[in-house]
This record gives structure tokens, sequence and C-alpha cells, in this order.
């Protein structure tokens, strides 16, 4: 972990993404904006599940190594799992970031990075978990949904909930013009809680988790 002049840590963040990566974007850009120490993180590595992704561009444009680590490459999900978590380990991340990593990490992952995975999903959890968060949402006829930044544990968008933004449902929306909208709020809402563990660190205490 560097140090800054003023002795406060930078923060190493390893970013998963399976998509169009403006996620992983809105935190590279806050970084450039502040600066890593101000911000109290820099992004040393970008994986994905699959190659061809946008959010791999992103990483690469922005002069960042990349690794992709397909389940289709490994025997069983377990090896897969484990060669991702040997992927990431190789970076020594303090935190993992899954900003639209579409794939839920196992055992040996969680053995490695539990705790210090942060996810995040577009709905209000515990309402809406999945792959299809907004979709379900639109589908149940919910007035309001939105966004849920969230430690991983070993379930399906369960872990305790760091922060949540809130979203109207408008009548006629779309998934995808929903979406939209839930992830302009989603991005200021990830790049902050990210921030916020990085220059104070965390606690987690039952469910609840503390950034003093
Ligand atoms: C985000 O809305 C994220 O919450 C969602 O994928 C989108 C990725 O956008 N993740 C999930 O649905 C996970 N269950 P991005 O690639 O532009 O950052």
């Amino acid at each position: 972990m560097a140090a800054t002049p003023a002795g406060r840590a930078v923060r190493r963040l390893v970013v998963l993404v399976s998509g169009s990566g403006t996620n992983l974007q809105a935190l590279l850009d806050e970084i450039e904006r502040t600066g890593a120490e101000e911000y109290g993180a820099r992004v040393v590595a970008v994986g994905a599940d699959r190659s061809g992704v946008e959010g791999l561009a992103r990483a690469e444009r922005a002069g960042l190594p990349t690794f992709v680590c397909r389940v289709r490459d490994h025997a069983t999900r377990a090896e897969w799992d484990a060669a991702l978590a040997a992927h990431v380990a190789a970076y020594e991340p303090d935190l993992v970031i899954s900003a639209g990593f579409m794939k839920i990490v196992g055992k040996e992952f969680l053995a490695r990075f539990g705790g210090r995975t942060v996810n995040t999903h577009p709905a209000l959890l515990p309402s809406f978990p999945g792959a299809h968060g907004v979709r379900d949402a639109l589908a149940y006829g919910a007035r309001v949904t939105g966004c849920t930044v969230h430690f991983v544990d070993d379930g399906v968008d369960t872990g305790p909930v760091i922060a949540q933004g809130v979203v109207e449902i408008r009548d006629g929306d779309d998934e995808s013009a929903l979406h939209e909208r839930i992830k302009e709020v989603e991005r200021r809402l990830l790049v902050e809680a990210v921030g916020r563990i990085a220059r104070n660190g965390h606690r987690i205490e039952g469910r609840k988790v503390i950034i003093p």
C-alpha cells in the first residue's frame, strides 16, 4: 500500500467488469479529477469474465493492466473461481470492486477477498436481487427502485449494505430508460462509497457497515 506525503494510504483497487464499464469510468474520472491521494485509492487493474467488452477498452485507454478469466476456459466453476482469485491476488488489492461483473464469485474468491469486495446492484436490495434487477422491479410494478452498493458475501446480492440510492419509476419506463436513470445515481453512489471506505476504513457489525 503506497503512502501519500501526508501519510495517508492510497488503497489499491482491482475492478471487475462484464460490460460497458461506465461505473469503472466514473471511478477513473473521479480519481483523475481529485488525484489518487485525495480520493484515497487508485485502480491497479481491471478484470473481466469475457473479452472484447467496453469496460476492458476503457481500462486499456487509461493505461491499466487488464485480464480476462472466462468460465468456459475452466473445467469446473470452482476452478474458474480459484483462477479469478489468483488473477486478482496478483495485483494485491486492498479492495475489489465488482462494477457490473455478472458472475457470482465462489468459496476460494471469498476466502481471499470476503469482507473487502464491493458490488453495485441496480435495485434496492433486498428487493430484486440477481441478474435482472431493473427488469424485475418494472415487472413487479414497483413505484420506486434504485441501486445498492454492498459487500459481497456467499449469497446472491445478500451482503451488508453500504449505500443506497432511490430512483422513481415513471409511467412508460422501459428497462433501458429506467436502467440509464439508475446508473446516473449508481455511478455517484459507488464513487462516493468506495472513496469513503478507502479513506476511512470500515467494519462490519452483524449486517451493519460502519464507516468511521
Ligand atoms: C450496473 O447497473 C450494475 O449495477 C449492473 O450492471 C450495470 C453495469 O453497468 N450489475 C448487475 O446487474 C449485477 N447483478 P456498467 O458496465 O456501465 O458499469
